[in-house]
């Protein structure tokens, strides 16, 4: 097949690319390079065709599809910040081009992988450990963290207990998550009444070599080691009893390849996730070894306090996720060691201090 692969040039989406090369498809890779600092990064992989240009714009999206048998949507904005049209308009008007073009067209598309996000859970689901209520939590408030009241309370006042995310339900909150949402539910309703089979893949934190160091959103891996390597102690947020199931990329990119010729997927959100939850003071552990992070309870506000997800739905169509997570971490600092400039520290926490994002 001929495969479009936006953000092809990014994290997920160059092993990705890779892996669909390995199998014999032909790929065009769509990438603004906007987390490259504007240059083509090292891993590209050159047998693959490469556009260099936006996803929200038509006429480069409509060149870039033409002749495309499937496509891969990862391009996307991730941040923790506040220019929130900018997050509505890369994830979403990106995400109904595609539609818009294929229709327009009548362009037979044998399958649109959108990447969602874990994200679209927010603070998940909780059953309250005295009542027995099953609820979905609202983001929790300034006011409840500023008092290190990090853990989710049942309106009885009792202990909730966070149940594994699956994929019938969906809480986003904060503008990504939001905007993964949209795109999403806009990916799969067009789709299925276009008959343009869709999926939409909600990953939770993946890790591995070239993740992307621009934004805050690509988790604890990312922040510790840009910290380790700057000389600089790395801080702990909230009380590090978070949990988080990170996922080693080649179980992502494998599920990527799971969901591209199986029609069962088709007009279904998966979640995509190692399936083992750990604490984030377990992690930095992994990461840091004996170095003891800075504690002083500060927290980033939009952050969900649990995030797990249920991974039967994908299993189900024979993924099984094997990677190992120390692996993933330890090559992942060797890589980010020969990438010294992209792991310069140039004060981004200090930013996200002044607009309020940490407190
Ligand atoms: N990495 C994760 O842990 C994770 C978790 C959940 C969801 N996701 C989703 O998976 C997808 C891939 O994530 P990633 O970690 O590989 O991100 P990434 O930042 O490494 O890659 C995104 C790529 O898209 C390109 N891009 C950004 N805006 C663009 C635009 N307007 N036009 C064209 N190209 C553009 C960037 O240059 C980059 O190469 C995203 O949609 C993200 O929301 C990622």
């Amino acid at each position: 097949m001929k495969i479009l692969v936006t953000g092809g040039l990014g994290f997920i989406g160059s092993h990705t690319v890779d892996a669909l090369l390995k199998q014999g498809h032909r790929v065009v890779i769509l990438d603004d390079l906007s987390t490259h600092k504007g240059l083509v990064p090292d891993w590209y992989n050159q047998a693959a065709d490469l556009i260099v240009g936006d996803v929200t714009n038509p006429p480069t999206m409509a060149r870039a599809m033409l002749g495309v048998d499937a496509i891969y949507h990862f391009a996307a904005y991730q941040d923790y910040l506040l220019d929130f049209s900018k997050f509505v308009r890369v994830n979403c008007v990106s995400t109904s081009l595609i539609y818009e073009i294929a229709v327009a067209r009548k362009q037979a598309l044998h399958k649109v992988i959108m990447a969602s996000s874990q994200a679209v859970y927010g603070e998940g689901e909780y059953c309250c450990s005295h009542c027995q209520k099953t609820f979905y939590p609202k983001a929790r408030k300034d006011k409840q963290l500023k008092t290190k009241q990090w853990n989710i309370i049942c309106d009885c006042g009792h202990f909730a207990e966070y149940v594994l995310s699956r994929e019938t339900f969906s809480n986003p909150y904060n503008q990504y998550a939001l905007t993964k949402h949209a795109g999403e539910l806009f990916a799969l309703r067009t789709g299925e009444r276009f008959d343009i089979p869709t999926v939409a893949m909600r990953y939770s934190i993946t890790q591995g070599i070239r993740q992307s160091t621009a934004n805050g959103y690509s988790g604890a891996l990312r922040v510790f080691t840009k910290a380790l390597l700057n000389n600089k102690v790395p801080e702990i947020y909230e009380d590090g009893l978070q949990l988080r199931d990170y996922t080693p990329i080649q179980d992502v990119v494998q599920a990527n390849l799971v969901v591209l010729d199986n029609p069962i997927a088709n007009y279904k959100s998966f979640n995509v996730s190692s399936g083992k939850a750990i604490t984030l003071n377990q992690y930095a552990r992994m990461i840091l070894k004996d170095i003891e992070p800075i504690r002083e309870g500060r927290y980033r506000y939009g952050d969900t306090r649990h995030a797990v997800s249920d991974i039967k739905g994908l299993c189900n169509l024979g993924w099984v996720p094997t990677g190992n997570l120390q692996d993933a971490v330890d090559e992942y600092i060797e890589w980010a060691k020969t990438q010294t400039h992209t792991f310069r520290y140039y004060g981004e926490n200090e930013y996200m201090e002044q607009v309020g994002v940490i407190r």
